[in-house]
């Protein structure tokens, strides 16, 4: 009934008296005066007037299934919204939906992650109310090996969809963290399921640390949009952006099944390129100039023996950014 309540306030331009909410949507005025306070308690700015009746104000920032569904117009992704005020990671609950048969484009939200998943088995801090913390279930009919290419792809939109709501000046490092002068604001960790021929779903979980006012000196590698511009952002614009952009892109992708098309988009928005790198593997460290992306995504260098390599993952750190001094 607190959705209803919202969408019908949403509705309207003037005051709307509780008589009047309480016959469209059936319920007494009592429970229309409880849901009204309910709203306010959420941070819905609700102004009330004896004899005049109640008013919407303004929206907090809420990521929650009424507010993100109410923005998006888009056709595959987040038409089944999921949205938790707290849990421990928005990829394990989509794994859970995905086995259990959850269409592709399912989005998982959440407000606050208790065990937020990085990538290499790191943790990922997910503080309530100031992040996007978000996790899309995929199934593309694509080969397993192929999937790495999805989270270039979705870097490559989400580094779009941040520039356009904010106007930083954000990069990708690849494959696909998002780095804003030298820190970063945004990881992506893409999980799968899969056979030796197909893929069952992949899990493209996504943070980005939007109005995080500090990291207490413990990620001395991260930073977050307000902490780059001094300014707070309402985290779904950033969600419905990405939502929008990525959408057309993935329509194409799995029409194409391949990324070629994409990654003239994708050097432009590339930091690595034309860098001295450090290339960490599990056979070690060398040091290499970033040639090129590969079509199939990889990143192509030349180390110091002026041999041509292609990397397509391992941990890739670049001179001067984050994690490599
Ligand atoms: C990285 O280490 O760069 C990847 C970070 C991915 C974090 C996101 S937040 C939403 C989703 N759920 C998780 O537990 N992790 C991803």
């Amino acid at each position: 009934m607190k959705e209803k309540v919202l969408a019908f306030l949403k509705g309207q331009d003037q005051y709307v008296s509780g008589e009047e909410i309480s016959s469209k949507l059936g319920v007494t005025r009592a429970g229309v005066w409880k849901n009204i306070n309910k709203l306010k308690e959420d941070g819905y700015h609700i102004e009330s007037i004896t004899k005049r009746g109640y008013r919407l104000i303004a929206t907090p920032d809420v990521i929650t299934q009424s507010e993100i569904a109410s923005i998006i117009n888009t056709k595959l992704l987040g038409k089944d919204i999921h949205y938790y005020e707290k849990v421990d990671s928005t990829n394990e609950v989509a794994k859970t939906l995905a086995r259990e048969g959850a269409a592709e484009g399912t989005l998982i939200m959440a407000d606050k992650q208790l065990m937020g998943k990085g990538r290499l088995g790191k943790t990922w801090d997910s503080p309530s109310g100031t992040g996007i913390w978000m996790s899309l279930i995929l199934r593309p009919h694509i080969i397993p090996g192929q999937a790495s290419q999805l989270t270039l792809l979705a870097g490559l939109n989400m580094c779009e969809a941040i520039r356009r709501v904010t106007g930083l000046d954000c990069k990708i490092k690849w494959p696909n963290d998002i780095v804003i002068n030298g820190k970063k604001v945004c990881g992506i960790l893409a999980e799968m399921s899969a056979e030796m021929d197909g893929i069952n779903h992949i899990i493209l979980g996504i943070g980005v640390n939007v109005n995080i006012k500090s990291f207490e000196g413990e990620l001395p590698h991260a930073t977050s949009l307000y902490l780059e511009s001094g300014k707070t952002y309402l985290r779904r614009y950033i969600v419905k952006e990405f939502l929008h952009l990525f959408e057309a892109d993935y329509m194409h992708y799995k029409d194409e099944k391949s990324i070629a098309g994409f990654l003239k988009r994708y050097r432009k928005n590339c930091i690595t390129l034309h860098h001295d790198i450090q290339v960490v593997t599990s056979e070690g460290k060398y040091i290499a100039y970033a040639k090129d992306i590969a079509e199939d995504g990889a990143l192509v260098v030349i180390d110091s023996d002026n041999n041509e390599k292609t990397i397509f993952s391992g941990e890739v750190s670049v001179r001067g950014i984050y994690g490599y001094i």
